[in-house]
């Protein structure tokens, strides 16, 4: 893999783009805050706003490191900020595979937005940074995430048992998507 950090994105309507800790209340109010969406994701809901903006000034400090992968998600023509999307883990990119997450304010459910900048982010670590595999997974219950992800080109690959439980304390099977170099070459047109 070439390693270039987070640069910008653009798809047809979004800015992909680095976060930085002026973005921290606009976060916090549409989606760090919300019980909805930090229910199939692994990090808790933030109390305050000082949390976000604390991890916001960490998040900042680590682009310095250009295995970061992470993005802030802008709405073009009104500059909303709806979410982030990211390279989730770093343990498989010596491997050339990329784990991706991506969490969206409930406001802005179901415009397809999460579909588009999955897929611009995958265009950007095949064709820029030459990843090899790039996958994702998801709580079974979360629907909506496995429909973005075969939406974005990638393909069923399996479920692991009961592995981990919900913020509600609920255990869940992990499903996983994936798509490979060879398979996004063949698909790139489509996507
Ligand atoms: C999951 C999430 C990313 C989806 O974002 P989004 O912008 O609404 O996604 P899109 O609009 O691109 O696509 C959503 C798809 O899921 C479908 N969907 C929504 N709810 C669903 C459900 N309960 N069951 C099945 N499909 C569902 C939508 O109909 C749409 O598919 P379609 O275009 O075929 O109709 C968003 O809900 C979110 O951020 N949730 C909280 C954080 C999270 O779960 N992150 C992912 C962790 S793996």
């Amino acid at each position: 893999m070439r390693h270039i950090g987070t640069k910008n994105i653009e798809t047809e309507r979004l800015l992909l783009r680095r976060l930085t800790c002026d973005d921290a209340l606009m976060a916090y109010k549409n989606w760090c805050s919300s019980d909805n969406v930090s229910k199939y994701v692994m990090w808790k809901k933030h109390n305050n706003v000082e949390t976000t903006k604390k991890l916001f000034e960490s998040w900042e400090k680590e682009y310095e490191d250009l295995t970061t992968y992470r993005w802030i998600v802008e709405i073009k023509k009104t500059k909303e900020l709806i979410g982030t999307i990211d390279v989730a883990s770093k343990k498989f990119l010596p491997y050339g595979t990329c784990e991706i997450g991506y969490c969206y304010g409930e406001k802005y459910w179901g415009n397809g937005y999460a579909t588009e900048a999955l897929k611009g982010v995958i265009k950007y670590l095949f064709e820029q940074c030459d990843a090899d595999v790039i996958f994702a997974e998801h709580l079974s219950d979360n629907k909506a995430s496995g429909r973005v992800m075969l939406k974005s080109g990638m393909t069923y690959e399996g479920v692991l048992k009961s592995r981990i439980e919900d913020s509600l304390g609920k255990r869940n099977d992990i499903v996983s998507y994936s798509i490979t170099k060879d398979e996004y070459n063949i698909k790139a047109g489509e996507l």
